[in-house]
Formats: C-alpha cells, structure tokens, sequence
C-alpha cells in the first residue's frame, strides 16, 4: 500500500468505553489528525447482521468498499444489541481483513487537509498501524467505565441499568481479549494511560505531553 510522506500517526487502544474516543477527538482537533473511530467499522457490519437475514462475505465487502467516511456518522450505532453484534462479527478472520484495509488506508493515506491520523480500536497498535510514531493504550476500571457508559446511555434516553452495562461490557472485554484473531492486547511499544482516576482535562495533558515530546524528537514540532 501507498503510504502518504511524513504524516503524523496516532495509534490507540483501549477496552470500551475508556475513554479512547473521547481523548482521540482532542487529539485530532489539537494536531489537526483525521479521526477513525474503527469501532464504529464493525459496529456497521454488526448492524448489517442484525437487520439482514442475508449477511455474507461478499455483502460485506460490497459495502466496505462502498463506504464513506461522512455516512458513517450518519448512521445511529450506539445502541448495546449494535455493540454485542459487533464483537461476535468482530472474531471472524474474514470480516477483519476487508476492514483492515479500508483502516489502513485511513491511517496512512488521510486527506491533504490533514497532517495525519490517529485511529482508534483493539488491533490498532498490533495491526493496523505497526509503525505509529505514538501508540497508547488507554484504559481504566470495569466499575468506572460501567458508570460512564450508563450515564451516556442515560443522556440519550436509554433504559439499561447500571448493572446491565456492567455485566456487557465485561462480556465484550471477554470476547475482545480472548479470541484468536487480532485480540485486544497492550503492545510492549504502547504508553499506559489509566483513566480511572483521571479528568478528560488531565488525561488529555497527560497525552498531549508525550505526542509533543515525540513530535520534537523528530522535528515536526
Ligand atoms: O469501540 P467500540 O465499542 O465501538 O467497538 C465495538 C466492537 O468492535 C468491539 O467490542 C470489538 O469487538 C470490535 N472492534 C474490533 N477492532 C477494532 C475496533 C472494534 O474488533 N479495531
């Protein structure tokens, strides 16, 4: 594949809903990086699966091939049936490889407008961007990313108790990190960011600190 010259890359990973996104759009707008919620890839395809009775390789393919970043965000795929869907497709070595490329294509080939990318997911660290100039891996407590979640599920009118959006998300950090293709994992090259006592205030310093150190030991800043 054709890799753009000297963009910046920004490769993270995190279990759900600790945070990556969030900290991922500060990120972008700070560094002026095309953003990839990857997530939201296999969160299409999961959909696809549920509303579908039809779902094969080749649809799927169609529609990766098919598909524009701006519709994705038009489409709603918050809901926690989309999410569980996501991560039972998510293990299938085949779906993977239609989405790592399109992934790919995303991290080192962004838009001129952009001075790069940085991507979120599980396998962006390990797969998708091999050779990031920055890796994370952005975690923190089950309990505390449980109470997150419950309270945006709250904000936009969503009836799953606490304890159901517990008991989900440990069920998805299960299937992510113990399957056989791609597993959520901290590579030995990712900084360890804990979110569980953190602000997004503090944490964002905390990461903007290490990409502009970064950045000034290879000259772009
Ligand atoms: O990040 P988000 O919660 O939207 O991801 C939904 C699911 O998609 C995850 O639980 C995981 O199974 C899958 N996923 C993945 N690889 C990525 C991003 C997401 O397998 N890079």
């Amino acid at each position: 594949m054709k890799k753009r010259d000297k963009v910046i890359t920004v490769a993270i990973d995190s279990p759900a809903a600790a945070g990556a996104g969030t900290q991922a759009k500060l990120i972008a707008k700070e560094y002026n990086l095309l953003y990839l919620d990857t997530g939201k890839i296999y969160r299409y395809i999961g959909k696809l699966k549920l509303e579908n009775k039809k779902f094969n390789y080749k649809i799927v393919k169609e529609k990766i091939n098919n598909l524009k970043l701006k519709d994705l965000n038009k489409i709603n795929l918050l809901s926690d049936n989309i999410a569980k869907s996501a991560s039972v497709i998510a293990r299938d070595k085949k779906i993977r490889k239609i989405v790592t490329q399109f992934q790919k294509n995303c991290a080192y080939n962004p838009a001129k407008r952009f001075s790069g990318s940085v991507l979120d997911g599980r396998d962006i660290t390990s797969v998708i961007m091999k050779d990031a100039m920055i890796k994370l891996y952005i975690t923190a407590s089950l309990e505390v990313r449980a109470k997150r979640r419950f309270l945006e599920f709250k904000k936009f009118g969503k009836k799953l108790s606490y304890n159901m959006v517990l008991k989900s998300l440990r069920n998805r950090d299960n299937l992510d990190k113990n399957r056989t293709y791609s597993p959520l994992k901290k590579t030995k090259d990712s900084i360890l960011i804990n979110t569980t006592k953190l602000s997004k205030k503090a944490c964002f310093y905390k990461i903007k600190s290490i990409i502009d150190k970064k950045l000034k030991f290879n000259g772009i800043l």
